[in-house]
């Protein structure tokens, strides 16, 4: 009967799995580094063109040459037509027919069982599995949707297949203990801020940092000592933070009598871009101050010669890695891994027993235990042919004059770069990135990572074909001839003044800020007050005002200033910024 049921709706999705269409991503969010907005935290870093722009583009991209239109729309239409075999890459015969994951093995022989469920899910093993979503996935994802049953161990306490499959990843990423996470790296960014702060200390951390920093202070009540960014304003671009920054902030704390409880570093950032993490950890383990990593973008970091080494082993004390990102598991799914003794691991499964769901998603933690079988299967070569690729992508279009690809020189007290993000400017075409990436998307069908004001960034992994590359090729050296230039930026922001937030003091913590009753005031009568809202100007991306923190004359003219240049300004109740939301004293 089971079986039955399961070929007619397998049927019915294998029908389907054949294609995919090319959709556009949501236009809300607003993101630089991570800066982000609350619903929408990835990929944009500054505004998404408004509906105006997008339309405006619709409207230009009918007017372009119909037969170089039908060109691109009939590679477009290839792509749409795939089959799953030719975009499914396999893994080695030996984790398909001998030995399988741990917890993918558990899984599989919960589901192959007749098991007569009355537990949750109540889809029961897909049997009631809405049909709407079968037609698109099948049922099986809804067939090893399974709940904390027996034998498939428990997150929270794991001495089975979880335990196993977490001892293999720590194995193979060189963690002496590893967890996953079904929260993504915002929840490990969490447990590590709360593993190390108490309530009254203070974290290190760049100003640019993930919005996941900033509520992991709310959760653990610990205070910021902010480092402010490289940031290099031809590219509009915010970097890393160096081992001499670190050295200051903690010698300044020293001054106060005081002692950090961590040092947080996003390495690397958004744009690939490496910070020291090997100078930083010695330097604060001289201090007994651990280390953690936002590795959120790093997780395939070390798998190559030409890849940059991980924070791990260079001696990161805690390491967050986003495996849904460049690794392969499912969206959501993340790994904190620890290493060295100067994090109570014990202190950490309490955080994590606390911001975890109860109820997690078997696929989820499945989905890491697989992608960390498909990297140990051949954890030197994986990555050769996703570098090749980006290598010569990035070879062809430093050969277009009005392109530039983002390198290390334009961050030179950086280590490295990753070279499987690949940013490429714009602005010699007098495009916005914006504007470069509608045109990209809408003639070749191609889909970037994250735009920007002056450049877009392109996402390379295992799954990257000749195919896709040569599209983005083609896209990219034809930009030149097919482009409208349609709403400017104003260049740039700086004013050579510094940092508009230098000199900002904080009058309420970040979960004192967050606790406060609000209020809405004019941006006249918030001079003076305690900001409410977390607001950030794009470009640069990096927080000028962030809740707890006073409003100055300085930063309000700066933010009216932006604004006034057409510069979105996110996380602000009121985009308009008539009114701030403040803390009530
Ligand atoms: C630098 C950085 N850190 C952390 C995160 C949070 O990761 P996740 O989406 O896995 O929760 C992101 C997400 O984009 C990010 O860009």
């Amino acid at each position: 009967m089971v079986s039955a049921f399961l070929d007619v709706h397998l049927c019915l999705s294998l029908g389907n799995k054949g294609s995919f269409r090319l959709c556009r991503r949501s236009e809300a969010g607003i993101s630089q580094d991570g800066i982000t907005d609350q619903q929408s935290p990835r990929r944009l870093i500054g505004w998404r063109p408004s509906q105006h722009l997008g339309r405006h583009l619709a409207k230009e991209t009918h007017t372009l040459d119909q037969g170089k239109k039908k060109a691109s729309m009939s590679l477009i239409e290839n792509c749409r037509s795939v089959t799953k075999d030719d975009i499914v890459i396999p893994d080695s015969s030996a984790v398909q027919q001998h030995k399988l994951p741990p917890l993918v093995s558990a899984l599989k022989a919960s589901a192959e069982e007749n098991a007569a469920s009355f537990h949750f899910p109540g889809h029961n093993r897909g049997r009631a599995a809405p049909s709407s979503l079968t037609q698109l996935i099948g049922v099986r994802p809804f067939l090893h949707d399974l709940p904390e049953l027996p034998e498939l161990d428990n997150l929270f306490a794991p001495e089975g297949p979880i335990l196993d499959a977490q001892k293999e990843a720590a194995k193979l990423f060189g963690a002496f203990e590893t967890w996953f996470l079904v929260g993504g790296s915002t929840c490990g960014i969490h447990a590590a801020v709360m593993a190390t702060c108490s309530p009254g200390e203070t974290l290190i951390l760049p100003r640019n940092c993930h919005i996941s920093a900033t509520s992991a202070m709310v959760l653990s009540g610990a205070l910021p000592k902010y480092i402010s960014p490289a940031y290099n304003f031809d590219w509009d671009i915010a970097g890393g933070i160096t081992p001499s920054q670190v050295e200051k902030a903690i010698k300044e704390l020293e001054m106060e009598g005081q002692k950090a409880a961590a040092v947080f570093v996003t390495s690397p950032t958004y744009h690939g871009i490496c910070s020291d993490v090997g100078s930083i950890s010695q330097l604060c383990h001289s201090h007994e101050i651990p280390v953690i990593v936002d590795e959120a973008h790093g997780a395939h970091l070390g798998f190559h010669p030409q890849l940059p080494r991980s924070a791990l082993h260079q001696g990161a004390d805690l390491a967050v890695q986003s495996t849904h990102k460049v690794l392969c598991s499912l969206t959501q799914s993340s790994m904190l891994h620890v290493s060295g003794n100067l994090v109570d691991r014990e202190r950490i499964c309490r955080c994590l027993q606390n911001l975890q769901s109860t109820s997690p998603s078997y696929l989820l933690l499945a989905s890491l235990d697989a992608t960390r079988a498909q990297i140990s299967e051949n954890p030197k070569n994986i990555f050769n042919k996703a570098i090749e690729l980006a290598v010569e992508v990035k070879t062809r279009i430093n050969k277009i004059r009005e392109l530039s690809v983002l390198d290390l020189p334009s961050f030179s007290d950086f280590p490295a770069i990753d070279p499987l993000r690949i940013t490429i400017g714009v602005w010699q075409l007098g495009l916005s990135g914006f504007e470069a990436d509608e045109i990209l998307y809408r003639k070749y069908g191609v889909v970037s990572e994250l735009t920007g004001t002056r450049s877009i960034t392109f996402a390379f992994n295992l799954g990257t074909c000749r195919e896709h590359v040569d599209r983005l090729i083609s896209g990219l050296e034809h930009l030149p001839e097919t482009f409208l230039p349609i709403q400017r930026i104003e260049d740039r922001v700086d004013d050579g003044c510094g940092a508009p937030f230098d000199g900002i003091t904080m009058s309420l913590s970040p979960r004192d800020a967050f606790f406060a009753s609000k209020r809405k005031v004019s941006v006249k009568d918030s001079l003076g007050k305690t900001c409410g809202e977390l607001i950030c100007p794009y470009p640069p991306g990096i927080p000028l005002l962030i809740p707890g923190e006073v409003i100055t004359e300085r930063a309000m003219a700066y933010l009216l200033q932006v604004r006034s240049k057409g510069i979105v300004v996110s996380g602000a109740a009121d985009p308009s910024l008539s009114t701030i939301v403040v803390c009530k004293p």
